[in-house]
């Protein structure tokens, strides 16, 4: 049974009109009828604005060295336990030639906040924009206008950073040693430099509520980002928060559902996170709304080593596992650029 205030406020977000209390009613959903519901509307709004279909992005870890100390994270500085490396340019371009080769057009290259020279990252840019057809996606964390500027013009295209939490209590008890307002910088910075940019929130941390969820969505849609990443908290041994609950699995793909519905355009992954919470839900997460899996191509010796949380599903991709999860979620597979959608950028 799906109650009528269910079908009126997914109505109202279908035609743009997007209310906080709205959000807050389709973010609680647990019954399985409204539930299937929700995610089937955002399905239908991400084949209507997106196309039916997956993109694929190759994941690159190239460091797992990080001088923050995010206090969800695994890679946080106190960490003593963490295994750190860093890649060589050299190691980099082998791990983008292999996924060029497979026919990838998209890189992600992530890492800590390791203070990773500027100049030796635009170096990098130049070389692999030098010799491969792909897009870069960087996911390196906070840095200064002037970095993110001259990365830009070496040839990097996106950016991905989230926000976390929009939230100023949660964001510092998420962080000891950053602010929310630095945050928010570094993302005008993104846009105004006109890199795609990706932002998105962890669900199910400690003290974050249906309220503050709501108006994190709120913001995705008054900055139009042009990917959004939204995955399941997962507590990590060696942090404060070890002895946590990890994020629901409902309210992480009715975040993502709810996310879908209102801003329509984002390329959004099926995480990581959402891979590794008890057993693999990110065919859960295409059924939400979602259209992007990013498969992990850090040289396998370093993929335990980049360990954000624990259990971290790292097996190598295989295409045969990747076409079964698109026929399963009715969507095609496109390893193409996949640039933004969105109208502005058209
Ligand atoms: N559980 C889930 N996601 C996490 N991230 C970091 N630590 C965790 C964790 N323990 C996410 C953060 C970060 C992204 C790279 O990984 O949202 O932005």
């Amino acid at each position: 049974m799906i109650r009528k205030e269910v079908y009126g406020a997914i109505d109202r977000l279908v035609s743009s009109s997007v209310h906080k209390e709205d959000l807050k009613l389709l973010l609680s959903l647990t019954e399985a009828d409204e539930v299937n519901y929700l995610h089937a509307a955002a399905c239908s709004v991400r084949n209507e604005f997106c196309k039916k279909r997956i993109a694929l992005r190759a994941l690159i870890e190239i460091s797992s060295i990080c001088t923050n100390s995010c206090r969800y994270c695994g890679l946080n500085r106190y960490n003593r336990d963490a295994c750190r490396y860093s890649l060589t340019e050299e190691q980099i371009l082998e791990c983008v030639s292999y996924a060029a080769d497979q026919g990838y057009r998209t890189v992600v290259l992530q890492s800590g906040e390791d203070n990773r020279d500027a100049d030796s990252i635009a170096n990098l840019i130049v070389s692999i924009k030098r010799s491969f057809p792909v897009a870069v996606t960087l996911s390196l964390g906070e840095r200064t206008y002037e970095e993110y500027k001259e990365w830009r013009k070496t040839g990097a295209d996106r950016y991905l950073l989230r926000i976390e939490s929009t939230d100023e209590l949660l964001y510092q008890s998420m962080h000891t040693d950053r602010t929310l307002s630095s945050r928010l910088k570094c993302l005008e910075d993104l846009q105004s430099l006109t890199y795609q940019t990706g932002s998105g929130i962890m669900v199910g941390f400690p003290g974050q509520t249906i309220s503050t969820i709501a108006d994190d969505i709120m913001f995705f849609n008054e900055k139009q980002f042009d990917m959004l990443g939204i995955g399941p908290f997962i507590p990590h041994p060696q942090t404060p928060f070890s002895g946590c609950d990890p994020g629901d699995l409902i309210l992480t793909l009715n975040t993502l559902a709810v996310t879908r519905l209102v801003t329509r355009y984002p390329w959004m992954p099926s995480t990581t996170a959402l891979g590794s919470l008890h057993g693999d839900h990110r065919i859960d997460g295409l059924m939400a709304g979602t259209n992007v899996i990013m498969p992990n191509f850090t040289p396998s010796h370093y993929k335990s080593q980049y360990e954000i949380y624990p259990d971290k599903q790292s097996e190598t991709e295989n295409e045969e596992r990747l076409h079964l999860i698109a026929q399963k979620s009715s969507l095609s597979i496109d390893k193409g650029r996949c640039d933004s959608l969105l109208p502005r950028r058209l």
